[in-house]
This record gives structure tokens, C-alpha cells and sequence, in this order.
């Protein structure tokens, strides 16, 4: 198994849900963090929870990783201890509605495009070359099982993971000789904010999404990242798919009554 004592990981996403969870899981292997989101509030309080509980440094930043620009200069003013990330967690990202593609909102569209797709481009971007200087390090992008099967009025959002699980292949490729890992952690339904976040805060339809089945916590998602991350040097994980026991694809759920 890999230690990861010490190690630099940079989750985005680390405000809620799956990245949050995955901030309390390498915390407790006593890796560093560098985590991110645009609730400053919410990555502070888990900054100071995490470093006072496991006696690690932890750095919490505000990023939007839509921005070109933030994530460009959030990088350049890391101080130089911060900068050489080992482990890179791709995790931000959202859904934004439910419609047939012909009655779409364009701005959810572009929210989910240039979040999923765009952010993590971005953040991959100017995190990789030290990775690819050091011939060290593991990228690990959250995909979805959206991502290996669409699903009525999924549409964009079912693209966008198609596109991330494009890139996760492509990624692995690019840097084959370069030592450094990629791993794909593609989950069905975990019940988070993201429903919430999908049906613009109505919390009730975003609990009907839930109805009648057990779904996956963020803690299942994070052992699954955990997994990929502390296998020997030589293995690399390349995709983990996983879902509720009552889910076996997108298309097929069975709902207790
Ligand atoms: N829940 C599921 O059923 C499910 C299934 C498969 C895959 N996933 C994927 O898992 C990942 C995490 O989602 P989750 O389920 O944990 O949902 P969540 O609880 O809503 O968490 C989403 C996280 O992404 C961050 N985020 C959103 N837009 C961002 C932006 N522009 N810049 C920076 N951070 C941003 C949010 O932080 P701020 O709002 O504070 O910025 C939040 O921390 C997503 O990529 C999602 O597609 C989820």
C-alpha cells in the first residue's frame, strides 16, 4: 500500500458531498490538502476541523474552476511548498435541471459544460506539468455512471461525463511515460447536494430522487478514491465503477414500494 503520509492533495469540490468526504478520508492517512470551492466559509470550518483533528496542514482556497484565470493564479501563488501536488481529485462539478434537450436552459448548459468539462481542463492544466517534471503523481476525476449511459432528459449533463470519462482515457495516454497515474471514480446515486444543486433548491423533489432505494454515501465514493490512491506504485486503477445495490446502470433502478 502507498503512504500517504505527507503527500500534497488537491480536491476541488471540497465543500459538500463526495469531495468533502474524500478531504476526511486522506486526512486521516495524514496526507496535506489543498482544498478548494467557492464556499469559503464551508472549506475554512472543514480546514480547521481536519488540521486540528489529524495534526495536518491543510489550505483551504476559494475557486471557481470555471475561471481560466483564478485557477491560473491560484496555482502561481501557492507558496513552493504547496505547489508540488501529489494527487490531484477533479470532483467540482453539477447538474443543473432536467428537461428534454429542446427545452434546455442554455445557462444550465453552460454551467455544466463549463464546470465538468472546462474546470477540470483548467485545473488539470496548470497542476500536471509539475506532476509530469516530477515523473510523479495520480490524477483521480470523478465521472459518473451518466458517463457510460444516458438517461432520459440527462442529455448535457449525461455529455459532460461522457466527456470526463474521454478525458480520464485520454489523460492516461498522454502521460503514460510520464509516471503518473489516472484513475476514473464513476459513481451512480449518491445521495449529496447535488440533486438539490440539479432542482435549483427544491429539496423535496430532490429527495423523491432518493425514494424507495439505499442510495451511496459520499464516504462509499471516497473509499472507492482511497482505493485508487494507496495501491503499490506500479498498479494503476484505471476506472472504478460503483453503485447502490439497487442500481444496476443508469436506466435500471428497483424501488421498494
Ligand atoms: N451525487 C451523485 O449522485 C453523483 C453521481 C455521480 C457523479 N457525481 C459527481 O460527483 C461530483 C461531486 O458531486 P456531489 O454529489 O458531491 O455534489 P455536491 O454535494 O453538490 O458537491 C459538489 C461540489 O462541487 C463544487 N462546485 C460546483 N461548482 C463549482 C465551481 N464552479 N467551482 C468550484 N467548485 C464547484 C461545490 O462547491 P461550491 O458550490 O462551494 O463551489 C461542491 O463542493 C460531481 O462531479 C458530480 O457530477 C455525483
Amino acid at each position: 500500500m502507498e503512504n500517504l503520509e505527507g503527500k500534497i492533495i488537491l480536491i476541488t469540490g471540497a465543500s459538500s458531498g463526495i469531495g468533502e468526504a474524500c478531504a476526511k478520508k486522506f486526512a486521516e492517512l495524514k496526507a496535506n490538502l489543498i482544498i478548494t470551492a467557492r464556499r469559503k466559509e464551508r472549506i475554512e470550518k472543514l480546514s480547521n476541523e481536519l488540521s486540528r483533528k489529524h495534526n495536518i496542514k491543510v489550505l483551504p482556497i476559494s475557486l471557481d474552476v470555471r475561471n481560466f484565470n483564478s485557477v491560473k493564479s491560484f496555482y502561481e501563488n501557492l507558496a513552493p511548498e504547496w505547489k508540488a501536488i501529489d494527487i490531484l481529485v477533479n470532483n467540482a462539478g453539477l447538474a443543473r435541471g432536467l428537461d428534454k434537450f429542446y427545452e434546455g436552459k442554455i445557462e444550465d448548459w453552460d454551467e455544466m459544460i463549463d464546470t465538468n468539462i472546462k474546470g477540470l481542463l483548467f485545473v488539470s492544466r496548470v497542476v500536471v506539468p509539475q506532476m509530469v517534471e516530477r515523473e510523479y503523481g495520480h490524477i483521480i476525476n470523478i465521472g459518473s455512471t451518466a458517463g457510460h449511459e444516458p438517461y432520459p432528459m440527462g442529455n448535457v449533463y449525461v455529455a459532460t461525463k461522457f466527456a470526463v470519462k474521454a478525458l480520464s482515457q485520454s489523460f492516461r495516454i498522454d502521460v503514460l511515460e510520464k509516471g503518473i497515474k489516472v484513475t476514473s471514480v464513476d459513481p451512480g446515486m449518491v445521495e449529496t447536494e447535488f440533486s438539490k444543486v440539479r432542482f435549483h433548491g427544491d429539496e423535496q423533489r430532490a429527495k423523491r430522487v432518493y425514494e424507495g432505494l439505499q442510495p451511496l454515501t459520499p464516504d462509499d465514493v471516497a473509499d472507492a478514491v482511497i482505493f485508487a490512491a494507496t495501491r503499490p506504485r506500479h498498479v494503476n486503477i484505471n476506472q472504478i465503477v460503483l453503485t447502490p445495490l439497487a442500481q444496476a446502470s443508469s436506466n435500471f433502478v428497483y424501488r421498494k414500494k
